[in-house]
């Protein structure tokens, strides 16, 4: 690749600002300052200001979503992307929530600039399995377990009954639901269509992933294998 495209695809500098990384020094390759824009390099081979290029086969990472902010790029207020570096931001392609929460929503959330990994994790045909822990206003009806688990449940304003989904109840008002799909504001509605106004919510699963395997503080992120979600 160009160096030139390695610095911009990397977020190092806009294509304009190359020249001027280049004149200073600050990309070596093999020993020796790369000169020329359109030199081309492979990633593993240069240091930029010293260091490795960051994440070049592509940036998956794993976020510990705080309560409060948003997962997209325009809103107005604290979005996730705040909490990111801000070279992460200046990739091309952009660096991406797979699938999102709600704001009022914390836990589990991945980022990736791989649109094809993106795309395969939030595939409806995939049912990747979610698990959300939750508070309740009012207990669970007991009852809602056969009907979560009926693959009949329907929602209001749906064409389709939601797919069977694993709920279990750790006291009357919390417990955790294992989701096969995403809906907009999936867990807050089936609880809400029980009777059960949702409290708190958090995403403690996605697939093999756990947050609490994590030790993630709200706001932090590592970096994770995408290979650990390769059937
Ligand atoms: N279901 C919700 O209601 N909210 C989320 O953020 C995720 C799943």
């Amino acid at each position: 690749m160009r160096t030139d495209a390695l610095l911009s695809r990397f977020g190092y500098c806009s294509r304009r600002e190359v020249a001027q990384w280049l004149k200073r020094g600050r990309v070596i390759r093999n020993g020796v300052p790369v000169k020329s824009p359109n030199e081309k390099v492979e990633p593993e081979d240069v240091l930029i200001d010293g260091e490795p290029v960051e994440f070049p086969h592509g940036l998956y990472v794993a976020l510990n979503k705080p309560l409060g902010c948003t997962c997209s790029h325009k809103e107005e207020g604290e979005l996730v992307y705040d909490l990111l570096p801000e070279q992460w931001l200046r990739r091309n392609p952009a660096v991406n929530t797979v699938g999102r929460l709600d704001k009022e929503t914390s836990g589990l959330l991945l980022l990736t600039d791989d649109g094809a990994f993106e795309h395969a994790q939030t595939s409806p045909k995939r049912h990747v399995p979610k698990v959300y822990a939750f508070t309740t206003e009012c207990p669970v009806p007991p009852e809602a377990v056969a009907q979560f688990a009926s693959g009949e449940f329907m929602l209001q304003g749906e064409r389709t009954p939601c797919l069977p989904a694993e709920l279990e109840l750790t006291g009357d008002c919390e417990g955790r639901l294992t989701l096969h799909e995403g809906r907009y504001h999936q867990v807050r509605r089936m609880l809400a269509a029980v009777g059960a106004p949702v409290l708190t919510l958090q995403r403690i699963e996605i697939g093999p992933l756990k947050l609490a395997d994590l030790h993630l503080e709200p706001g932090e992120w590592v970096a994770i294998d995408p290979a650990i979600f390769a059937r």
